[in-house]
């Protein structure tokens, strides 16, 4: 999978795909991340990106010309399955999405600043929109790691066994059962029996009714 994130502060998302999973999908080219830097693409002697909005009002606009060129380039490039502009006023991010998207080629990640861009980008090249949840960042940077990092786990050789995915929290609209490792007394705390019992089939059985009960009381929308 290739993504392609344009920014104008691409500096800000290194760090997450120079560690641990993310870093070994890039080692074993799994996935490839190719940062923009929007400011390359920006008008005039002072590489503008940004102006007032029309009609008045607070906030700058990031305008179209840079965005179009920068997005035109790309896609003269190769085929892109999804152009997703990370913004607060997206579809709400959430495992099915993606599920989806986990299984695409190319992807276009775009990170809005100041106000956010000029809506004919929007029309013009923007397929999906997507925000990581009912509040507002400071750019879609770090929404755009968020939505990488989840994606890119999904690749098939990312993750070994035990990381499995198959496992996660929202796979199968549950969360998670409790999970328990040595000693299995701590301070008078013990671990529950069936746990120790080596018995699979109820070992299942119980890590099945404890998502259902936990998911109740946390999540009871998932459930519906
Ligand atoms: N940009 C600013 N806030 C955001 C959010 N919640 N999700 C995605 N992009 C954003």
């Amino acid at each position: 999978m290739r993504i392609d994130i344009i920014s104008v502060l691409p500096e800000l998302m290194e760090s997450p795909f120079k560690a641990s999973i993310l870093k070994r999908a890039m080692d074993k080219g799994l996935a490839e991340i190719h940062f923009h830097q929007l400011r390359d693409f920006g008008l005039g002697k002072y590489r503008q990106i940004d102006d007032e909005p029309y009609g008045g009002g607070a906030g700058m606009v990031m305008m179209i010309e840079p965005l179009d060129n920068c997005i035109s380039q790309l896609k003269s490039q190769r085929d892109y399955d999804e152009v997703i502009y990370l913004t607060p006023d997206g579809e709400t991010l959430n495992q099915k999405i993606v599920n989806t998207l986990s299984i695409k080629n190319n992807l276009i990640f775009l990170c809005g600043h100041y106000k956010g861009i000029d809506q004919r980008v929007r029309d013009l090249h923007i397929t999906k929109e997507i925000s990581i949840g009912d509040y507002v960042l400071t750019g879609g940077e770090l929404a755009a790691c968020v939505l990488a990092d989840s994606v890119i786990r999904l690749l098939p050789g990312v993750l070994n066994d035990e990381q499995s995915a198959l496992t996660d929290s929202f796979q199968d609209d549950l969360l998670s059962p409790p999970i328990y490792t040595r000693p299995d007394e701590y301070k008078g705390l013990k671990v529950p029996e069936v746990l120790l019992s080596g018995n699979f089939k109820k070992i299942e059985d119980w890590r099945h009714d404890e998502a259902v009960r936990i998911t109740q009381k946390k999540r009871p929308d998932l459930l519906e």
